[in-house]
C-alpha cells in the first residue's frame, strides 16, 4: 500500500516525521513523502528534514511563493499530474496551510479510471481505493477551529476536513466541531498530537544543543518571540507598534527572535529591521533548525508567538505561552496548558504578569504523549482490513 505523505511548510515536517518513521517500519505499507515546494530555502525546509531523519522528498513539486489562489493552484494541477501517474492508495495530509487543502482537492476529486489517466490493473490498487477510482483522503490535526475565517488556515482547516474520508483529531474540542458540522462519526479519531511525538522522538538531542550559551542567553531568563501571521505583521501600523513592544521588553527582559522571511520582509520594507537589530538585549535571528529552536522552547521563561504549534509545545511543557492572536484554533491549551491570547496594546502588561508568576506546570492533555503516530498506523490498518 502506497501513501502519500504531504509536506509543504515548515510546521508540516515534524507532524510528517514521526509519521513516516512509523510506517516505514510496517512491512505493508510504503510512505513516500511528497514536497510541494511551499516552503523552500534551506532553514525553512531542508535542515527539518536533516534534524527529523527524515529521507530527501520522494517527490517534489518545485512550486513556490504565490498568492493564495496562485500556490493553491499551482500545487493542484502539479499533484494532480503525480496521482494520475503514481496512484497511492491514501494521501495523508497534515495541518492547515495552502498545500493542505490543495493536495485534499487534487486527491478527493481524481479517478483513476478516467480516460486521461493509464487504467490500473485490479492488483495496481488496494481494494478500497480501486472501488473508490481515488486515494483515501485522511487529515492529521483535524476539527481545529478558530472560527475566524479572515484567517487562510481557517478555510484551509474547513475546507479539508469537509473533504477528507478520514479525520484524525487532536483533543475533544476537534471531535465536537467536526459533529457540529455534521461530519459522520464513523469518519473521525481521536489519535492525539503528532507535534509531541517528534519532541518526544527528538529530547535527548534537544536537550544536548547548547544554543543558550552559543547565544549568550541564560536560561529562563529570556523569552522566545516568532510572529509571521499576516493580522500581526502585514500591517504597517501594527507592525511598528508590535516593535517597538518588543524593543521595550527587552529593556528589561532579554527577547531572542528568529525571525521568520514574512515578518523579516515586511519589517526590512518599513526600516523597522535595523530598529531592532540595535537594541541590546534583542537578539534577531535567522529561522532555526528544529532541534535548536526547541532548545531555545525547553529554556525559555515565556514564549511569545502567533504560531499554532508552540501554543501546543510550550503547554506540553509547562512553559507560559502569550499567543499574540484574538482568537486560536487549539482552544485547549487555554483550558489546560499554559497558553494565554493577547491583544497588542496589552503585550507588555502580559509579559510583566507572566514574568510575575510561578512558572512550569505539569501538561494534563490526555494523548499529547509521543504515541500518536503508532494510533494512526493501528487506524490506517484498520480501515484497509
Ligand atoms: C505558512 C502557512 C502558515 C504557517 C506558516 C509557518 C498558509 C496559508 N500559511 O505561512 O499556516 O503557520 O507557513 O511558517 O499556508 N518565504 C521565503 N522562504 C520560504 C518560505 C516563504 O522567503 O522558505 C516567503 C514567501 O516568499 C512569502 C512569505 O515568506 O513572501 C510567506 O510565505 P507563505 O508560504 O505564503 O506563508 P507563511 O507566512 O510562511
Amino acid at each position: 500500500m502506497e501513501i502519500h505523505l504531504i509536506a509543504a511548510a515548515r510546521p508540516n515536517f515534524m507532524k510528517i516525521a514521526p509519521l513516516y518513521h512509523a510506517l516505514k517500519a510496517e512491512k505493508s505499507l510504503k510512505p513516500v513523502v511528497v514536497h510541494t515546494g511551499q516552503h523552500y530555502d534551506l532553514n525553512m525546509s531542508d535542515v527539518f528534514f536533516e534534524d527529523l531523519g527524515l529521507p530527501a522528498p520522494d517527490i517534489h513539486l518545485g512550486v513556490g511563493s504565490g498568492s493564495h489562489a496562485e500556490q493553491t493552484g499551482q500545487v493542484m494541477m502539479a499533484y494532480e499530474k503525480v496521482l494520475l501517474q503514481e496512484k497511492p492508495d491514501m494521501v495523508i495530509v497534515v495541518g492547515d496551510v495552502n498545500s493542505t487543502v490543495a493536495c485534499t482537492m487534487a486527491a478527493a476529486k481524481i479517478n483513476y479510471h478516467s480516460n486521461n489517466a493509464p487504467k490500473p490493473a485490479k492488483n495496481e490498487l488496494s481494494a478500497i481505493s480501486y472501488k473508490l477510482g481515488r486515494p483515501l483522503v485522511a487529515h492529521l490535526e483535524a476539527g481545529l477551529r478558530s472560527f475566524d475565517r479572515t484567517m487562510p488556515e481557517e478555510i484551509n482547516r474547513l475546507v479539508t476536513d469537509a473533504l477528507a474520508d478520514i479525520l484524525w483529531t487532536p483533543s475533544p474540542d476537534g471531535d465536537e466541531n467536526l459533529a457540529n458540522e455534521g461530519v459522520a462519526p464513523e469518519k473521525v479519531q481521536r489519535v492525539g498530537n503528532i507535534m509531541i511525538d517528534s519532541l518526544e522522538m527528538m529530547r535527548a538531542k534537544i536537550e544536548r544543543q547548547a544554543a543558550c550559551a552559543d547565544l549568550d542567553l541564560e536560561p529562563q531568563k529570556f523569552g522566545l518571540v516568532t510572529l509571521h501571521r499576516p493580522s500581526n505583521v502585514d500591517s504597517a501600523a501594527k507592525l511598528k507598534q508590535l516593535c517597538r513592544s518588543l524593543i521595550d521588553i527587552s529593556k528589561h527582559t532579554p527577547l531572542a527572535f528568529p525571525i521568520h522571511p514574512r515578518t523579516r520582509k515586511n519589517a526590512e520594507g518599513l526600516g523597522l529591521l535595523s530598529d531592532l537589530e540595535k537594541a541590546d538585549n534583542l537578539l534577531i535571528l535567522d529561522p532555526l533548525n528544529y532541534v535548536r529552536f526547541m532548545n531555545l522552547v525547553f529554556n525559555c521563561r515565556f514564549a511569545l508567538t502567533d504560531s499554532g504549534g508552540i501554543q501546543e509545545e510550550t503547554s506540553y511543557l509547562g512553559i507560559p505561552c502569550i499567543t499574540l492572536r484574538p482568537n486560536t484554533e487549539r482552544p485547549i491549551t487555554i483550558t489546560q496548558g499554559t497558553n494565554r491570547l493577547c491583544e497588542l496594546d496589552d503585550l507588555t502588561a502580559t509579559v510583566d504578569s507572566v514574568l510575575n508568576e510561578i512558572s512550569r506546570k505539569k501538561c494534563q492533555i490526555a494523548q499529547w504523549d509521543g504515541k500518536t503516530a503508532k494510533r494512526v498506523v493501528k487506524s490506517i490498518k484498520g480501515f484497509f482490513g
